[in-house]
């Protein structure tokens, strides 16, 4: 507004209002360095940047998010189509919200327990102010009946706080990762205040059936609601939950994984690591919900019984850090990294490796590459709300060739039938399902891979978002 002292109502829209607003916890930029030693921002690999980028550029859109640096204020800037609006994290409250209360209590609690929640009333704290916060910015910057989309289970107090500041604003919200039974829910000293956080919004979507019902469960019992079907009734208010399973750009995968420099890139790999028959792939975050561990001792001990050698499989492990402040996950490395040097202590030979560990991450060309390289994915996870990543490897396999073997305790077990589903903690049926997908005869690989390619060809991250945005526009 130009500074003339009055304050006359133009009816020009103010360009700060935006009619769509994404919130979630991270804004969907890496920070680079340039060569010529200035800073810039490069778009984060993912799908949901890719899915609504386009959503943004057509309506007016904003992207509102922490930009990953503790204690530094940053104005909100434009790139490519989209508008960003950083919220800023003190080093304090990284540490009690993110790596606390988001990365310490609630995603092991809504991961089955695996590592045991912490609970403090300081990160909680720190976890109110800082979703106030996040609301606080969406209320600043939307225009009036603006849609805003929240993302993640780091901000599930933003739909409360936003619908107080804003009644006239459509707010959805989408948890990427499961949402714990009731059982396992009922631990949390704040079990109530989060549960009214989310009913704040019009339209909660969770990637299965069963993480809509767990919600729906633990509403009836701690909330003084009316559940209906998928329909909760508070006071005058209706919300409404449901599952929405979220995919991949498939599209850009499979050009990626068409391109010769790619193609040749996949060859190279195999060929560095001595042309072994089989190549087997993990690619995770190291996170204890990945089911590493499981998988290396399922591989060693298929090297032990000699059902596999060394010189004809290789597998290679992709491990991208992740929370590295975090306890459980500084556990988790030391644990992983001493099997895998135990492992390729005992079986590796002066020529080949049994595990090709790399505790990396990489760019999209890179892990496509990976992809084709691999005969066999290895989809372990303990729980995973979705898991992309197998996804990702079925979208390269344009020959109908590979094998896919997938924990049924992800989300992507529920679209992708076809993988050779297992159950990580019964290492037995893991091994015999590791041979099956090292042994898988041409035809039976093509006919699984032509089906799980149907089904994400289908159901992209497009399809994703418009169905979930359709949805909260239409209030049925
Ligand atoms: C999961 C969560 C995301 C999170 C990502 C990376 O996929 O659902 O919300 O952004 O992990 O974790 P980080 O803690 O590095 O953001």
């Amino acid at each position: 507004m130009p500074a003339t002292g009055k304050t006359k109502k133009s009816t020009k829209k103010n360009a700060k209002e935006f009619d769509f607003i994404v919130v979630s916890n991270r804004l969907p930029v890496d920070r680079v360095r340039n060569a010529d030693g200035k800073d810039d921002w490069r778009r984060s690999p993912g799908g949901l940047v890719t899915a609504l980028g386009p959503v943004m550029a057509k309506s007016d859109g904003a992207w509102v998010g922490w930009h990953g640096a503790p204690g530094e204020k940053l104005d909100a800037f434009g790139h490519e189509n989209m508008k960003l609006i950083p919220v800023e994290l003190s080093a304090e409250e990284v540490e009690l919200y993110y790596e606390g209360f988001a990365n310490a209590t609630l995603w092991p609690l809504y991961h089955d327990v695996i590592a045991p929640p912490e609970f403090h009333r300081t990160w909680w704290e720190a976890y109110r102010t800082v979703n106030k916060r996040f609301a606080d910015a969406v209320a600043h910057s939307a225009a009036q009946g603006a849609i805003v989309w929240v993302q993640d289970y780091q901000l599930q107090l933003v739909p409360k706080y936003l619908r107080e500041a804003r009644p006239d604003l459509q707010i959805g919200f989408f948890n990427h990762i499961p949402f714990p039974p009731l059982e396992i829910y009922a631990q949390l000293p704040w079990r109530r205040a989060l549960l009214e956080g989310l009913l704040g919004a019009d339209l909660l979507g969770f990637q299965r059936p069963n993480d809509a019902s767990n919600f729906l469960r633990c509403v009836r019992r701690y909330v003084n609601a009316t559940v209906k079907q998928n329909q909760i009734t508070i006071g005058e208010r209706t919300v409404r939950a449901g599952a929405f399973p979220i995919s991949i750009d498939t599209a850009q995968i499979s050009a990626l994984a068409a391109t010769p420099e790619v193609q040749e890139r996949a060859k190279q790999i195999r060929r560095d690591l001595g042309n072994p028959k089989t190549v087997l792939l993990g690619v995770d975050r190291l996170d204890y919900t990945k089911g590493i561990r499981h998988r290396l001792k399922a591989f060693s001990e298929l090297l032990e019984e000699g059902r596999l050698n060394v010189g004809d499989v290789t597998l290679i492990q992709v491990a991208s850090p992740s929370r590295e402040r975090v306890e459980s996950y500084r556990m988790l490395r030391e644990e992983v990294e001493g099997t895998v040097g135990r492992i390729n202590g005992t079986f590796d030979t002066i020529q080949h490796t049994a595990v090709r560990y790399l505790h990396h991450s990489y760019p999209l060309a890179e892990m496509v590459a990976l992809y084709l390289a691999a005969d066999v994915m290895l989809v372990t996870a303990l729980r995973d709300g979705m898991n992309l990543v197998a996804k990702e490897y079925v979208a390269t396999r344009a020959n109908n060739d590979g094998a896919l073997v997938l924990s049924e305790f992800t989300g992507a077990a529920d679209q992708l039938r076809q993988a050779l589903l297992i159950n990580p903690h019964d290492i037995d049926g893991l091994k015999d399902s590791m041979m099956a997908a090292v042994e898988i005869s041409a035809s039976e690989s093509a006919r699984r891979m032509r089906l799980m390619r149907r089904q994400i060809l289908d159901h992209d991250v497009e399809r994703w978002s418009q169905e979930f945005l359709s949805s909260l526009r239409s209030k049925t």
